[in-house]
């Protein structure tokens, strides 16, 4: 049987991305569901109500009417607790759960007994590529750093021929080639600056390679479980930083994306490394808010330390909030998809690897076991 799905305004600060866009919207609808969404909820990303009303979904002013019957409630970042209080038992909230950052709203769902399936919990099997949300805005971000980076530099970019004199290339560094940094290292040789690229994984170097850059390589490998990067030795991390210096110091604009799952991000630039950068080079810190690839980096703010600008935006996809959007609407679809059975009803369990996976909260218990122990101790 068809069902209530409702996508709020998302309420946090700076998030302009919504969860849904109207040709979702159209294909949900198609099967039968009523789709609502709250007004103005597409505004930041330039989806007008108009265009959602003329999809087929109802416009509604108000928590209390959206949410009113809702079976699923579609997000970007996870629900607020007094919205949690609003949904009835047994709903399901899809989205980004950052549960670090969002202990009440996880222990809210758990109260009230509502389930949420968190995306960046999907694991990164074939299978699940399309739902893969981690990856999608990843790719949002990495372009937007570029970007970013080439607006606060005052350079070109590509080399120039002209009457007034031939421009050399700028020199960009991406440091940590995952999703984020191929893009980004695709975006810098489109705009044709000279790219140099560097990550611990060394299987990145193939795909640094093949989009035209130079791939900076260590006697380290640290791939670690999963395709993802192990913490390095301290031997090891000494051994980077030498490397990294002298790259950092040839850059114009530098974008660093290094990450470790559950940990803080790994520091590849040092107060003294950003003494001897150029003056007006700019740096691009996507790790900002998991305490930055940078040591000088502020989450939220641009600071310029030695003639040096340092980014560290908290939320890049946002700042192409239009595709991010559509991008993260196609993988809830696709998520959505695994919930529903043939009749058009919510499938009653999550066996599925995917859907196991990805589950936070259900019944009142926190089933993802980092989060419970995380969290449960403040709970007791
Ligand atoms: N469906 C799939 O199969 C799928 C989808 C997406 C990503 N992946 C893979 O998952 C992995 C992680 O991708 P991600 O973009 O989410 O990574 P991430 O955001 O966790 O990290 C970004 C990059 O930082 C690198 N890094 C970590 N520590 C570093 C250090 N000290 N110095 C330099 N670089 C460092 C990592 O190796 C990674 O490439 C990659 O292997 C990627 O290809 C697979």
């Amino acid at each position: 049987m068809p069902f209530v799905i409702a996508v709020p305004k998302e309420k946090a600060e700076g998030e302009r991305r919504v969860a849904i866009v109207p040709e979702v919207v159209q294909k949900l609808t198609r099967a039968g569901h009523e789709i609502r969404i709250e007004t103005g909820a597409g505004a930041g990303a330039f989806y007008p109500d108009d265009l959602f009303t003329a999809a087929g979904a109802k416009v509604v002013s108000g928590r209390a009417e959206l949410f009113q019957d809702a079976r699923v409630v579609l997000s970007v970042q996870p629900p607020a607790p007094d919205d949690i209080d609003q949904l009835a038992e047994g709903s399901i909230v899809i989205g980004f759960m950052n549960p670090s950052r969002n202990p009440e709203s996880i222990n809210r769902m758990c109260d009230r007994k509502v389930t949420a399936f968190a995306l960046e919990l999907v694991p990164r099997i074939t299978r699940a590529q399309s739902m893969d949300a981690l990856s999608s805005q990843a790719t949002a971000g990495g372009y937007a750093a570029t970007i970013l980076g080439a607006a606060h530099c005052p350079k070109f970019l590509p080399m120039l021929t002209t009457a007034a004199g031939t421009i050399r290339p700028a020199t960009v560094l991406i440091l940590g080639a995952g999703v984020a940094g191929l893009m980004a290292i695709a975006t810098a040789r489109r705009l044709g600056a000279l790219v140099e690229a560097y990550d611990v994984r060394r299987a990145a170097g193939e795909q640094v390679r093949s989009l035209g850059a130079k791939f900076l390589e260590l006697e380290i490998n640290a791939e670690g479980q999963g395709g993802y990067a192990r913490e390095l030795t301290a031997e090891e991390k000494a051994q980077e930083q030498q490397m990294v210096s002298a790259a950092v110091a040839r850059a114009d604009i530098i974008i660093t994306t290094a990450a470790i799952p559950g940990r803080k991000a790994p520091v590849l630039i040092t107060k003294e490394t950003v003494m001897t950068m150029k003056p007006g080079s700019v740096i691009v810190d996507l790790a900002a808010e998991s305490g930055g690839n940078c040591e000088l980096t502020q989450a939220g703010k641009t600071v310029t330390e030695h003639g040096v600008t340092i980014i560290g935006p908290t939320n890049l996809p946002a700042h192409v909030a239009f595709h991010a959007s559509q991008m993260y609407a196609k993988n809830l679809q696709q998520f959505l998809a695994l919930i529903i059975d043939k009749e058009g009803s919510l499938v009653s369990e999550f066996s599925d690897e995917i859907l196991a996976s990805s589950l936070m909260v259900h019944a009142g218990e926190i089933r993802h076991t980092p989060t419970r122990e995380l969290l449960q101790g403040g709970r007791s």
